[in-house]
């Protein structure tokens, strides 16, 4: 059965747009606990443009979850990884300009590196796990690092169109997840799902541990949230309040 962590970098986003204290990130991290939210996932960029610094220190005081803490494969992060100690790290591609991440790390590539991070961070009692695309290579790649997991990027098939082209990126979702349980490696999953799409990913043994969602979930709780607020407001307006 899989867990669902929620993504809040888009209460800061919010936060951050007016400079005000509200809404904040972890009261709205409490309320996602509260209702079943098995874990809390932040994003610490670079550029600190949603969540701050101050917010995963917070975090790291509150919750009674579990923090997952994506981050860029950089010395910065890591050594903010290793004072915070999230329960697990996720380590993610990170380009500066692109409007969220945009694809999976290429373990491959940079493999000595990834597994002299994925050392010293697993070594500091920090699960690590790897965002990667659903591609066999790269899942091969993540568990030689020794990374406890592999959280597959599930974008390409979220933004296919709805036909035999998400179709095909489906399959290929659903055949890393098998893969990578097949060869012992924890799978997560994330990046764009909604209400709608994540369905085909649920189940029983779905082979999923932890699915990592935050625009849709963020997104949605505006506009359920949206008559109650203005109904606050009018109250207070008419002097009833
Ligand atoms: N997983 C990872 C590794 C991510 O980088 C993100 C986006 O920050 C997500 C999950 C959540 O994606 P979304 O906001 O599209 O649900």
């Amino acid at each position: 059965m899989s867990r669902l962590f929620v993504n809040i970098d888009h209460v800061a986003t919010l936060r951050n747009q007016r400079g005000t204290v509200y809404p904040d990130p972890i009261a709205a991290a409490s309320i996602c606990e509260l209702h079943g939210a098995e874990g809390i996932t932040v994003h610490l960029r670079e550029d600190r443009r949603h969540i701050k610094d101050k917010d995963v220190e917070g975090l790291r005081a509150s919750l009674s979850s579990i923090l997952n803490l994506e981050m860029a494969a950089t010395k910065e992060m890591i050594e903010i990884a290793k004072r915070i100690k999230p329960e697990m790290t996720c380590i993610v591609p990170e380009k500066r300009e692109e409007l969220t991440t945009e694809g999976g790390l290429n373990v491959k590539k940079q493999f000595e590196k990834i597994k002299s991070l994925v050392e010293e961070l697993q070594g500091n009692g920090i699960e690590v796990s790897l965002f990667i695309e659903p591609d066999m290579a790269q899942i091969d790649s993540a568990k030689k690092t020794g990374a406890i997991a592999v959280e597959i990027h599930t974008g390409s098939y979220a933004n296919a169109p709805i036909g035999l082209k998400r179709d095909n990126e489906l399959s290929r979702v659903l055949q890393a997840i098998k893969y990578a349980n097949e060869i012992e490696l924890k799978c997560n999953a994330g990046h764009g799902l909604d209400y709608f799409n994540i369905r085909p990913l649920c189940g029983k043994n779905n082979g999923i541990s932890e699915f990592n969602i935050g625009h849709s979930i963020i997104s949605r709780a505006v506009l359920d949230g949206l008559a109650n607020a203005v109904k606050e407001m009018t109250e207070i307006v008419k002097g009833n309040q």
